[in-house]
């Protein structure tokens, strides 16, 4: 199972694509809003910024027991690009557990576009053997915690860096 290799996942209006360097340049603009990093740290990327990370995504993780696995989020009736999700995958010894994020540029916010994308992402590696799905989100991020809960997660006790740790248990 490991490496986990990222596929093509379609989602009622959304087509989840395999990152690829190209994505760059369209994906700067849009995620340019700075406000996106209010509870996730950092700045926006310039779109050579971002090429670098994407190449060094696409090339994959250099730990062996580790895939990163990451989907660029398009409209399918628009064709334009709205976002990502990822997932990086590392295996046990009952499977394989993902820790996962979303995001999507603001002019696509409030659509239920972070939703449909995230619960396609757990769809998807539900059917590749994962037995827990992770995610680390800041206990204010009311709009994280609304996907987080319609793909299935839940909160645990457990924090790590400020952020709460929610999960899903697949079996
Ligand atoms: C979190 C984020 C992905 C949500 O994207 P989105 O495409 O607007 O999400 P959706 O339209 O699917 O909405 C999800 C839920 O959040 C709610 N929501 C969206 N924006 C909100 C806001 N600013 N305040 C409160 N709730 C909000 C929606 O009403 C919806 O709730 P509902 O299902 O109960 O109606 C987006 O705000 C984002 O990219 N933020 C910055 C990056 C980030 O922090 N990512 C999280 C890393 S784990």
């Amino acid at each position: 199972m490991i490496p986990l290799k990222p596929e093509t996942i379609r989602t009622d209006r959304l087509d989840l694509l395999p990152l690829q360097a190209d994505h760059a340049d369209e994906m700067a603009g849009v995620l340019s809003d700075p406000g996106l990093h209010t509870f996730t740290g950092g700045a926006p990327d310039t779109a050579q910024d971002l090429r670098i990370r994407y190449e060094r995504l696409v090339g994959g993780s250099p730990n062996p027991g580790e895939s990163w696995c990451n989907w660029i989020i398009r409209l399918r009736d628009d064709t334009c690009l709205a976002g990502y999700v990822q997932a990086t995958v590392t295996a046990d010894d009952r499977g394989a557990v993902a820790e996962i994020a979303w995001v999507t540029g603001t002019p696509w916010h409030r659509r239920g576009i972070a939703t449909e994308a995230t619960r396609g992402l757990v769809a998807w590696l539900r059917r590749h053997r994962v037995h827990t799905v992770v995610a680390h989100i800041h206990p204010g991020h009311r709009a994280s915690a609304a996907v987080a809960t319609a793909a299935g997660l839940t909160p645990t006790d457990q924090s790590h860096d400020g952020e709460t740790r929610w999960q899903l248990t697949i079996g």
